[in-house]
């Protein structure tokens, strides 16, 4: 059983409904069941191991790629089923971007970085088009004042919170719907983590944000929504400020008072 608190009605870009999940016989994440607006921030919290990642994970297919990971249940994206045979799973990453812990820029250039996604999914019909999906990515990601006189340098040349922007940025350029992050800024220092908190604030509204993070500091400054998972269910689920100032379950008195990590 999950306690629901009281939310206003809004629709849900992603709704997920009884979603497990199995690595070979081991059951990770028990009957989750939400769903995710474009209009807040999303955050998942809850101790280490109890399945945050592996449920971001399950929003965008990412699971596919371990071979051991069984997905149950059904996940939508405006309405769709995206676990269905026959959907572009290419595509469905384009619309549900992720970002991760450790800042992963390619090899390449800083333009690069953000012009390949939109170069694949032939959302540019020429260089200048091209041009201005890169700079509006990275103005949108806070990152173009920084380097727009050095686009041609390797994106693993920057900084650590330059290139969690960049990640960021590159996501922005394929106009996704939906963006994932598994706590963005736990490689970061504090100046970094700022910058990015800033950002994610920026970007509500705009796109449907989820955010794992084991900071509720964090959760309590970026998100308007927050959903406790404890070993591998997800626990209790309502406006980040009833979660931190009234739960209603033990568990997640108990976590958000640091009985347990
Ligand atoms: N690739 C994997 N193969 C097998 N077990 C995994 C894998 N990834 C995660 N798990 C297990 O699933 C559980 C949930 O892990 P995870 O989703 O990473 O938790 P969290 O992100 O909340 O720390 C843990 O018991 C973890 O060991
Ligand atoms: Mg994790």
């Amino acid at each position: 059983m999950t306690t629901y608190h009281e939310l206003d009605p809004v629709e849900a870009k992603i709704s997920a409904q009884d979603v497990s999940v199995f690595y070979g016989d081991k059951q990770a994440l028990d009957s989750v069941s939400i769903d995710i607006a474009t209009e807040y921030v999303t955050a998942f919290i809850g101790p280490s191991g109890c399945g945050k990642s592996t449920f971001l994970r399950t929003l965008n297919r990412m699971n596919d790629t371990i071979a051991s990971a069984r997905v149950e249940g059904a996940i939508k994206l405006d309405g769709e089923d995206i676990y269905r045979s026959g959907m572009d799973v290419v595509q469905l990453r384009a619309r549900v971007g992720m970002v991760f812990q450790k800042p992963n820029p390619f090899p390449k250039s800083i333009y690069e970085n953000v012009a390949y996604g939109p170069r694949i999914h032939g959302l540019a019909s020429g260089k200048t088009e091209l041009d201005g999906i890169v700079e509006r990515s990275l103005r949108r990601a806070g990152l173009w004042e920084e380097v727009k006189d050095r686009l041609a340098d390797s994106g693993t040349a920057l900084s650590g919170g330059q290139q969690q922007r960049l990640c960021i940025a590159r996501a922005i350029a394929v106009d996704p719907e939906v963006i994932l992050m598994d706590e963005p800024c736990s490689a970061l220092d504090p100046i970094a983590t700022a910058k990015i908190e800033e950002l994610i604030s920026e970007l509500k509204g705009r796109y449907a944000i989820v955010i794992v993070t084991h900071s509720m500091q964090q959760a309590a400054r970026v998100s308007q929504r927050t959903a406790f998972f404890h070993l591998g269910k997800m626990v209790e689920y309502g406006k980040t400020s009833d979660i931190f100032t009234n739960p209603r379950e033990e568990r997640t008195k108990d976590y958000i008072t640091g009985r347990y990590g």
